[in-house]
């Protein structure tokens, strides 16, 4: 299914920047120079061969990493110095963060913990029990979403890998980000499996922007609108799928590391 350049009527706008992100690693620069524009509802992916320095841009975003040099800015704020915890709060999420799928509980449960957190019924423990319906609704929609529904009382620990990881985009979801960050999302994941995170990757990204690493070069070509290609810690090259993949010093880096 092919999506367009311009999936929505709305401008594009950048919820997520970056300039000049760099990170040292004792002598050692990772990441250099990076700029970067992530623009809300769309699927902008990050490429490059292993090492490339795509898992250090992720926890330098998300400020599990503090750069050496370099600014974030995050829905027009500053937070090239704000702690990871503010971060998230602010609407930018990484998917393995609070991804902790609790294997003895069901899908079901396992959502609704997620619910929890950005509504804090966790220690408003004397709501009314018509505001954990309206919670049970909103787990119910968001099973719905992702395709979980014939699963939803099932143990999290029966799920086959690939459900699991679904499972996990869910509890993601559960916290309603602004800004969405997947680091390899279909890793080790069969065809089928692959196919149906694609589609609700494509879904989620009609109302928020995600920002994902993968590998696998055809569901960047299917679904990604934007696409950086890193190598060494430095921007290689940027644009569609179409431009990129052409791109000659593209094809030198990934030779003999992928099937581009
Ligand atoms: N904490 C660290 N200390 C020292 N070097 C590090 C650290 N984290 C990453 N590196 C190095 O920085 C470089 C970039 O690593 P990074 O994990 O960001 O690459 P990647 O693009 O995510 O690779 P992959 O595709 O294999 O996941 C690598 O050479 C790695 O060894
Ligand atoms: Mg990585």
């Amino acid at each position: 299914m092919a999506v367009s350049a311009t999936a929505t009527h709305e401008e594009p706008r950048v919820v997520l920047s970056a300039r000049g992100l760099t990170k040292h690693f004792g002598a050692f620069a990772a990441v250099k120079n990076v700029d970067l524009d992530v623009e809300h509802a769309r699927v902008h992916a990050l490429i490059g061969p292993n090492g490339a320095g795509k898992t250090t841009v992720f926890n330098l975003l998300t400020k599990f990493l503090q750069p050496t040099a370099g600014s974030i800015t995050l829905l027009g704020s500053d937070i090239t110095k704000t702690a990871p915890d503010k971060v998230a709060r602010m609407g930018l999420v990484r998917s393995f963060q609070i991804s902790a799928v609790f294997p003895h509980l069901t899908v079901l449960d396992n959502v609704r913990v997620a619910l929890q957190r950005p509504n804090n019924l966790a220690t408003q423990f004397w709501l009314p029990m018509s505001s954990l319906d309206r919670l049970n609704a909103r787990a119910d929609e968001l099973i719905e979403a992702v395709g979980l529904k014939r699963e939803r009382d099932a143990l999290a620990a029966d799920l086959s890998y690939g459900r699991k990881r679904v499972l996990e985009i869910a509890t993601t979801l559960a916290l309603d980000p602004k800004v969405l960050l997947l680091d390899e999302p279909m890793a080790g994941m069969g065809q089928e499996d692959i196919g149906t995170v694609s589609n609700i990757i494509r879904e989620v990204a009609k109302t928020r922007a995600v920002l994902m690493v993968e590998h696998n070069l055809s569901v960047v070509a299917d679904i990604c609108h934007h696409v950086t290609v890193l190598q060494r810690g430095e921007i290689l090259a940027e644009g569609d799928y179409a431009t990129v993949s052409q791109d000659e010093r593209v094809r030198l880096a990934y030779m003999g590391s992928e099937d581009a």
